[in-house]
C-alpha cells in the first residue's frame, strides 16, 4: 500500500462525520450544565477534535504493512484461490489506518480492561507493557481517549450492515457505553450482553461483597440495515428437553402428545428458546481450566461464545475482524465457521501463539499439511513414485474443507531478517512509503523523491540486511543528480539502505570533497534504514509526533547456539515398549540481540518439519514470572523442557523463542532416538 492510498484512507477517516443523535436528554443545555453532567451523545466523544479526528493525539503517520511472502508468514493450505485471511503485527490503532473503508462485516474486541495498577501482563511484550504505563497513567479519561480513537476508526472500516461487539468489564464499561452511543449512534446500540462467568468459588470467593461473576460485551450496529441471523440465535434443546419426547411416529420422528389437548408435537418442529442477553451457558476458562482448548494465559475467552457471535452477526462470506486478538480465539471461531479473517495484536507471542493455533485448526479442516517444504518439492518434481507424493495424495484425499491461506505482516515493528526474503521491489516501496516519498515513474536511477519537488532525491540498498549498498549504483545516482542541477536550487540526495560498506562511505568523502570544490548545490546523506536518525527524518513531517519511539522499529532476530540433548536416566515408564525413553532438552547460549531485549518465552515441536512448525500444546507458552528491581515483574523463557518420545526413530526437534522487542527465531536438530 503506497503513502497515496494511506493518505486517501485518512482524508476518509476525518470526513467521516459523527452519527446524527436524537436527542435523549430533555433539559436545555444552560438548565442542565447548572444541575447535571449526565453523558450527552449528542456532544462530540472524548479526545475527538473537528477536522482533526484524533490524529492531534495519536499523529498518523503513514507506515506501509511488510508482506513476507515466505519464512511462514504465508501458510497455504488447499484453497489459495479465496482471499486470504490476514494476521498483523501492531498496534492496532495504525493497522485500522491502512484498512479500506466498510470493508468488515462484523468486529469483536476485547480490549485490556481499565484495571487500575492491576495489570496482568499476558505476553510480557515491552510494548504491552509500555502501552499500559501510556494508557494508564492518565487515569480513565486518558484511556477512553485511547479506545476512542481506535472506536473511531472501527466505524470507519465496517460496512453499512456490520456490527461491533465490545468485551469489558465493570471497570469502565459505564463509561465505555456512553462513547460508544457517541461514536456509534445512541440508536445503533443494540444490546448489553452479560456473559455470566460463575466464578463464585475460590479466592474470588472471600470478598466482602457480592461475588462479580460476569462480564459485559455492548453490541452495537453501524446502521439500521444490520445483519443478524435470527434464525441461528437460538439455543438448540436440552437434553431434558428432548427425553419428553418419548414416542416415534412410523417415520421415525420424535413427538409427544402428553399435553394439554393430546395434540401431537414433534420435536423437529419446535423452535429452541431464543437466546437471550444473560449467557450462562458458556463456561469461562476459571470454571473449565482444564479445557483443551485453554492455552494457560489470563484473559483468554472461550470459543464458543465467539462462534454464538460470528454465526449470528456475520454472513456466511463476511469478513470477521479482532484488532486485539490476543492468542486468536475470534479467528480459530471465524476459521472454523468459514468466515474471513482479519486479526491483530502488538505482541509478537500472541501473534505466534495466534498463528499456531489457526494453522492446527486450519490443517484439520483442509486434511492438508500446510507450507510442507517437503511436499512442495515433491509435487513441483512430479515424482509421482516418491514418497512424498504418495503422502501429499493421501492428504489430498482426506480434504473436508476448502481453507484459504493465511497471511502474517507487519506494522510499525519489522522484524529484520524477513526483508532477506521480499522481492527489491517490494523493498523499494516500503521505504519510499515510510519515508513519505513518492516513486520516480521516469527512467533513472533514483528510486524515488520526497517532496516538495524534487529537491529530494532517493537511492535505495538491497532489501537483504546483509546486503550493503553498491558503490557502481551511487556513483550513478550522483551523475545523474549533477546533470541536473539548477543554480541556486539545493538538492538534498538521501541514500538509504540497511549497511554502508567502507568502499561506500570512502567514495561517499570523495563525491563531498568534489562537491565543495566545485560549489555545486547538492548534499548527499547516508542513512541507515534501522537507525535513530531514519526515525527522525520519517518524523519530521508529523507536527503532533513527540514520543514516537514505537512508531517505527526494526527488531533483530534473537540467537540460539544449539539444543543440548540429554536422556533422563531412571525415569523409564513402565512399559518399555511403549516409548522410546524421556528427554531433557536445553536451548543453550540463547538470547536477545535487541538492545535492552531479553527472552520471555520458549516454544517446542518434537518432530519438526522444515518449514512447518508445531509448538507442542505444553509448550505454547513456558516461560516465568520473575520479580526484577530495575525492570519490575516481567517474564523470563524457560528454555529447558522434558519429553517423552513414543517410538524410536530419527527426529528433527526444534526450538523457537521470541524476545520482549518482537524478535523471534526458530532452531533445529536432528536426533537419534
Ligand atoms: C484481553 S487480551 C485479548 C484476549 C483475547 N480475546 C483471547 O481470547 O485470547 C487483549 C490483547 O490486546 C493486545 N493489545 C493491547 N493493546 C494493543 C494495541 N494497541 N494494539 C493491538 N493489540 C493490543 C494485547 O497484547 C492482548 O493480547
Amino acid at each position: 500500500m503506497s503513502y497515496k492510498d494511506l493518505q486517501k484512507i485518512q482524508k476518509e477517516s476525518t470526513e467521516q462525520v459523527l452519527p446524527s443523535q436524537k436527542k435523549v436528554l430533555s433539559a436545555a443545555d444552560k438548565i442542565r450544565r447548572k444541575t447535571s453532567n449526565l453523558p450527552d451523545p449528542t456532544h462530540p466523544p472524548m479526545g475527538w477534535k473537528d477536522n482533526k479526528g484524533y490524529d492531534h493525539i495519536f499523529p498518523w503517520i503513514h507506515l506501509p504493512r511488510l508482506h513476507p511472502r515466505n519464512h511462514g508468514d504465508k501458510v497455504i493450505f488447499n484453497a489459495p484461490e479465496k482471499p486470504a485471511n490476514q494476521l498483523i503485527l501492531g498496534d492496532n490503532l495504525e493497522v485500522l489506518r491502512t484498512l479500506a473503508s466498510e470493508s468488515i462485516d462484523l468486529i469483536y474486541i476485547d480490549p485490556p480492561f481499565f484495571s487500575g495498577r492491576n495489570y496482568n501482563v499476558i505476553w510480557g511484550d515491552t510494548n504491552e507493557v509500555r502501552s499500559f504505563y501510556d494508557i494508564w497513567e492518565g487515569g480513565i479519561d486518558s484511556y477512553l481517549v485511547w479506545l476512542n480513537a481506535r472506536l473511531w476508526e472501527m466505524r470507519r472500516v465496517l460496512k453499512k450492515t456490520g456490527s461491533i461487539y465490545v468485551h469489558c468489564d465493570w471497570h469502565a464499561s459505564h463509561y465505555i457505553k456512553t462513547e460508544m452511543d457517541k461514536i456509534f449512534g445512541y440508536d445503533n446500540f443494540k444490546r448489553e450482553l452479560v456473559w455470566a462467568t460463575d466464578d463464585t468459588s475460590g479466592f474470588k470467593s472471600q470478598a466482602k461483597n457480592w461475588i462479580r461473576a460476569h462480564d459485559v460485551i455492548f453490541f452495537y450496529t453501524k446502521t439500521k440495515e444490520y445483519y443478524f441471523d435470527k434464525k441461528i440465535a437460538i439455543y438448540t434443546h436440552k437434553e431434558e428437553y428432548i427425553k419428553r419426547f418419548k414416542k416415534r411416529d412410523e417415520n421415525g420422528r420424535l413427538y409427544r402428545d402428553d399435553r394439554p389437548g393430546s395434540r401431537k408435537q414433534y420435536l423437529d418442529e419446535t423452535l429452541g428458546k431464543p437466546i437471550g442477553d444473560v449467557w450462562d451457558d458458556i463456561l469461562s476458562f476459571q470454571q473449565a481450566s482444564t479445557s483443551s482448548e485453554y492455552l494457560g494465559y489470563p484473559t483468554q475467552k472461550p470459543q464458543e461464545a465467539l462462534e454464538r457471535i460470528i454465526s449470528i452477526s456475520c454472513p456466511i462470506i463476511g469478513v470477521v475482524a479482532d484488532f486485539f486478538c490476543g492468542g486468536g480465539t475470534t479467528l480459530a471461531a471465524a476459521i472454523k465457521l468459514k468466515r474471513n479473517f482479519i486479526g491483530c495484536d502488538s505482541s509478537r507471542v500472541a501473534i505466534s501463539v495466534t498463528l499456531d493455533r489457526l494453522v492446527k485448526i486450519g490443517e484439520e479442516m483442509s486434511g492438508v499439511k500446510s507450507n510442507l517444504q517437503k511436499f512442495q518439492k515433491a509435487s513441483l518434481k512430479k515424482d509421482l513414485f516418491s514418497k512424498e507424493a504418495f503422502q501429499l495424495k493421501i492428504q489430498v484425499e482426506k480434504i473436508i474443507e476448502k481453507v484459504p491461506n493465511i497471511e502474517v505482516s507487519y506494522l510499525g515493528v519489522y522484524p529484520t531478517e524477513k526483508f532477506a526474503s521480499i522481492p527489491q521491489e517490494d523493498f523499494v516501496d516500503f521505504v519510499l512509503t515510510c519515508y513519505g516519498a513518492s516513486k520516480n515513474t521516469a527512467q533513472g536511477v533514483a528510486h524515488g523523491f520526497r517532496p516538495p519537488g524534487q529537491s529530494e532525491p532517493i537511492l535505495i540498498g538491497p532489501a537483504s540486511p546483509k546486503e550493503s549498498v553498491n558503490g557502481k549504483e551511487v556513483k550513478a545516482f550522483f551523475d545523474e543528480i549533477k546533470n541536473r542541477l539548477e543554480p541556486n536550487k539545493l538538492v538534498s540526495a538521501k541514500i538509504i539502505g540497511w549497511r554502508f560498506s567502507r568502499q561506500v562511505v570512502k567514495y561517499i568523502k570523495i563525491l563531498e570533497d568534489y562537491i565543495f570544490k566545485n560549489n555545486l548545490p547538492v548534499k548527499l546523506e547516508l542513512i541507515p534504514l534501522d537507525s535513530k536518525e531514519f526515525r527522525v527524518k520519517v518524523l519530521q513531517r508529523y507536527s503532533d509526533a513527540s514520543d514516537a519511539e514505537f512508531y517505527l522499529r526494526f527488531s533483530k532476530a534473537p540467537v540460539i547456539g544449539d539444543i543440548k540433548v540429554k536422556k533422563v536416566k531412571g525415569l523409564e515408564p513402565a512399559s518399555a515398549k511403549a516409548s522410546a525413553g524421556r528427554y531433557e532438552f536445553e536451548a543453550i547460549d540463547a538470547f536477545s540481540t535487541n538492545e535492552d531485549g531479553w527472552l520471555v518465552n520458549c516454544q517446542w515441536d518434537f518432530d519438526y518439519q522444515e518449514g512447518h512448525f508445531f509448538a507442542d500444546k505444553d509448550y505454547v507458552l513456558s516461560r516465568e514470572k520473575i520479580k526484577d528491581k530495575k525492570k519490575g515483574e516481567r517474564f523470563k523463557a524457560t528454555l529447558s523442557v522434558k519429553h517423552m518420545f513414543e517410538k524410536p526413530g530419527e527426529y528433527t526437534i526444534a526450538c523457537k523463542v521470541q524476545d520482549n522487542l518482537a524478535g523471534e527465531t526458530i532452531f533445529s536438530k536432528k536426533i537419534k532416538i
